[in-house]
């Protein structure tokens, strides 16, 4: 592995070898050192072009704990805001001698443009483009799942064969929906879209999803293992994508009743940022089910073994 741009392409034998030694870097992370040498002598840029707060936070953290140096670089602030290109930025990054680039951007596909370009020989890992991936947030997703499911012992080497997955909510504007069906797929995992007609994402049809318009149906129906509840992204949204809030919570909100329906081991997710009382309600984002602070927790390690897996050991053009 050279970047991490997507999970559309990552092979299934690619995404089992992240989450294992995500596995292992969060085995390292109990003890009292937690400090690893791995990536001593490396420079990581955090290049950031869209606000984040635990997505930045957690790629420094896994950074620092594989003790590269790291720089957050924020477009707000920097030279980009008056007007630099992606390409003189790149290129300063290589002149800085950058190892590793992790890059938020409000634009689909500029990660891949980044890493293609020939413009820096650094490893590009994509932290969020536009509406496209957020490949790092799906592998936490994942790695949550089958800590949740199977225990830490019983994750190792494991899929989500036959894990009925429910993702809810704003569809149309997520990467982090896009990147978890692809790698639920490759994963085994049976995953069904919900949301008003508005909210499904253009060519959902052609996707191997399950698309419903109604979240008590698919309770009933798809008896899920996961119900992942995703923000209603207002930045997004050019149009009335659906009544008025109220209106959304009742028909597609997490609720209590709802919480009640749900199997005995079915798990409650949300990437955050929530939007409490709208796609979830309090009991549910901080109940026994609720496992949105594990998901930030595990986000760590699973960025210790991208970073880790990308960025340690020589790195040559054309691997
Ligand atoms: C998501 C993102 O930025 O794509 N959040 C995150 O990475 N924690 C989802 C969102 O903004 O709703």
């Amino acid at each position: 592995m050279r970047h991490l741009l997507d999970t559309r392409t990552l092979a299934k034998d690619d995404a089992l070898l992240l989450l294992d030694t995500a596995e292992e870097m969060s085995a390292t992370q109990q003890r009292e050192m937690r400090k690893l040498p791995a990536l001593r002598g490396k420079t990581v840029v955090n290049l950031f072009y869209e606000d984040s707060t635990r997505t930045r936070i957690s790629f420094e953290a896994a950074a620092k704990r594989l003790s590269a140096d790291v720089i957050n670089f924020s477009a707000k602030g920097s030279s980009v805001s008056k007007g630099e290109s992606l390409k003189d930025t790149a290129q300063t990054l290589q002149a800085i001698g950058a190892d590793g680039v992790v890059i938020r951007h409000p634009a689909s596909g500029a990660p891949e443009r980044l890493a293609r370009s020939g413009w820096i020989d650094a490893g590009v890992l994509n932290a969020g483009d536009g509406t496209h991936e957020h490949p790092t947030q799906a592998l936490l997703d994942a790695f949550t799942m089958r800590r949740r499911l199977f225990g830490a012992e019983g994750s190792r080497g494991r899929d989500l064969d036959g894990v009925s997955v429910v993702i809810v909510g704003d569809l149309a504007h997520s990467r982090v929906a896009r990147s978890n069906l692809w790698l639920l797929n490759v994963l085994g995992a049976n995953v069904t879209f919900v949301a008003p007609e508005t909210l499904q994402p253009y060519g959902a049809r052609g996707w191997p999803v399950t698309v419903r318009h109604s979240l008590d149906e698919a309770l009933r129906e798809d008896a899920p293992d996961v119900v992942m509840l995703l923000r209603i992204q207002t930045e997004r949204m050019h149009a009335a994508f659906f009544p008025n809030e109220r209106e959304y919570a009742r028909h597609w909100g997490l609720d209590d009743a709802r919480l009640g329906v749900l199997t005995e081991r079915a798990i409650v997710m949300h990437p955050g940022p929530m939007n409490r009382g709208l796609e979830i309600s309090s009991t549910a984002a901080d109940g026994p089910r609720s496992t949105v602070l594990e998901q930030v927790e595990n986000g760590v390690s699973v960025r210790m073994a991208a970073l880790y897996l990308l960025l340690s050991g020589e790195r040559s053009s054309n691997d």
